[in-house]
């Protein structure tokens, strides 16, 4: 059954274009709350970590330079069908194929530098916020 909550991050690229402010007020203006949130730098054990289950994936490497290569946002977010209405927000992981108007295609340039991060089942939103949220820093 879908759960109400996901994870984002936005990345390198968005932030170090300074795109951060928009993309949330994209977020907030969709009707996520942000019950969670943090500005930091990932080092390379914690972005191999994240993406653990792309490591046998070939663009596994670029992909963890790229994520601990300049600040990132993290939060949890919640709205009703968050997963499934997140991804719609942001559109295709290839912003090249995603929709008009999401927020991949209006600020990520490639499929490595994507802009966002957004949960892909209601298991991973749990386990993807848990990775960077103790109880405490959420609510
Ligand atoms: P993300 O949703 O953060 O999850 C894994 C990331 O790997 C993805 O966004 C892309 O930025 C990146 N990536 C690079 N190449 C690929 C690919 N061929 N397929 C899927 N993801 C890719």
């Amino acid at each position: 059954m879908a759960t109400n909550r996901t994870f984002t991050m936005i990345k390198p690229d968005a932030v170090g274009n300074g795109h951060m402010g928009s993309i949330l007020n994209d977020i907030i203006s969709a009707g996520f709350k942000i019950k969670a949130m943090k500005y930091i730098q990932l080092s390379q054990a914690q972005a191999e970590g994240f993406y653990a289950i792309h490591r046998e994936r070939p663009f596994f490497k670029d992909l963890v330079s790229f994520m601990i290569s300049g600040p990132i946002v993290a939060a949890i977010l919640e709205k009703d069908n968050a997963v499934e209405d997140f991804r719609k927000l942001i559109g295709a992981t290839d912003p090249s194929k995603a929709e008009e108007g999401t927020i991949r295609r209006k600020y990520a340039k490639s499929i490595d530098a994507n802009a966002v991060h957004g949960s892909d089942s209601d298991e991973n939103a749990e386990i993807e916020g848990n990775y960077f949220f103790s109880q405490f820093e959420r609510f």
